[in-house]
């Protein structure tokens, strides 16, 4: 039996520990419970919102007119061995995801290790490729399985039908925001693929002397330096996408800031840490008011110290964004999603 509730406060559902209320709420832990509620909300005409982990999304302060779904599917995680070497691992879109990660590791799997410690849900990993030191969830999933809200039918994408990119999948554009994702598949392995490329990583293990969890315990650590415990400070992780400019353009800014990191993308393109920007070029640590600042570890981390309103905290990053493209000339994106603005 559906527990449909009203005017529920989002706040406490999401990690900026901001929002105001949906006029509908719903928690689905089974598949058949996310038919119905989508059953409910269609015969009502409810704009429809789900919500995993709310651990990557700014909900406004008037809240959301519509219905939220907090999918709480928690199956899994189940096996299923293809080679000697390779697994399916499936789990629930509500499973936790770095439960998952850490399950993976301690059972000896690679694939996960360098994705420690991210907060949210299974079902938000392919949403926003979430990705960290060097491993973006692209490289490891295998399959997703979705419910369509317009013709009410599951089905599965393959990883390529997700049309992966920085940040970025076939779930964040108009086609595919009608899916619901149920759960994940990953494709891991038992055969040693350490990924120790990221510059924090580097030199702390012999290649062959590692396992999963010696490079789970690592990025735990590297982490815990430069992010905010979430479950004590309202943070979303990196509050920008790193923009990913022209080869031109960002000759010209080197000139000028010979320092600046960057990320060869493609022939024409590079990625820049946006951090180093906000830290070495605009001194935006620590920034900002008492309620909402750039954490002093990380630039690109924004936090809530308290009671901040969503409406404060769009007009903080839009006063970053402004002063980004003044300074550079660049356009930054949010790598936060908008829910009800
Ligand atoms: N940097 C500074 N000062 C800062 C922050 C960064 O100088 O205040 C410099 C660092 O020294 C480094 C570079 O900027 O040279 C990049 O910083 P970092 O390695 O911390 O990574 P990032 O580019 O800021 C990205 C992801 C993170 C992910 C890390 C690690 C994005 C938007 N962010 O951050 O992902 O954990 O790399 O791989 O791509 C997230 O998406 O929410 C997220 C946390």
């Amino acid at each position: 039996m559906l527990n449909i509730q009203r005017n529920v406060p989002l706040g406490k559902y999401t990690t900026l520990q901001v929002g105001g209320p949906a006029a509908y709420f719903v928690e689905v832990k089974t598949e058949k419970e996310l038919d119905e509620a989508v059953g409910f909300a269609t015969e009502k005409d409810l704009q429809i919102t789900i919500l995993g982990g709310g651990s990557n999304v700014l909900v406004s302060d008037d809240g959301l007119s519509g219905m939220v779904i907090r999918v709480a599917i928690t199956e899994g995680p189940t096996e299923e061995v293809v080679s000697d070497d390779e697994v399916l691992l499936s789990a629930g879109a509500g499973v936790e995801f770095d439960k998952l990660v850490s399950w993976a590791t301690e059972n000896g799997l690679w694939g996960l290790e360098n994705l420690s410690h991210i907060p949210g849900s299974v079902g938000a990993t392919p949403v926003q490729n979430v990705g960290a030191y060097g491993v973006e969830v692209k490289d490891v999933i295998e399959s997703v399985r979705v419910y369509s809200i317009t013709d009410r039918r599951f089905r599965v994408l393959t990883n390529t039908e997700c049309s992966f990119g920085y940040r970025d999948s076939y779930f964040k554009h108009k086609e595919g925001s009608q899916l619901i994702i149920t759960s994940v598949t990953y494709r891991l392995s038992h055969k040693p693929k350490p990924v120790l490329s990221y510059k924090d990583l580097q030199g702390r293990f012999a290649d062959d002397a590692v396992i999963p969890s010696d490079i789970r315990q690592a990025v735990i650590e590297i982490r815990a330096q430069k992010f905010p415990n979430w479950h004590e400070v309202g943070t979303a992780g990196s509050f920008f996408k790193n923009p990913i400019i022209d080869k031109d353009k960002f000759t010209s800014l080197q000139e000028q800031y010979p320092n600046m990191p960057h990320f060869e993308v493609n022939e024409q393109q590079v990625k820049v840490p946006l951090g180093w920007v906000l830290d070495k070029v605009l001194h935006l640590k620590g920034e900002g008011t008492e309620r909402v600042k750039q954490y002093e570890g990380q630039a690109l981390v924004l936090i809530n110290k308290g009671d901040a309103t969503a409406t404060e905290i769009v007009d903080h990053a839009e006063h970053i964004a402004d002063l980004v493209l003044e300074k550079l000339g660049v356009q930054v994106e949010w790598e936060v999603t908008r829910l009800g603005f």
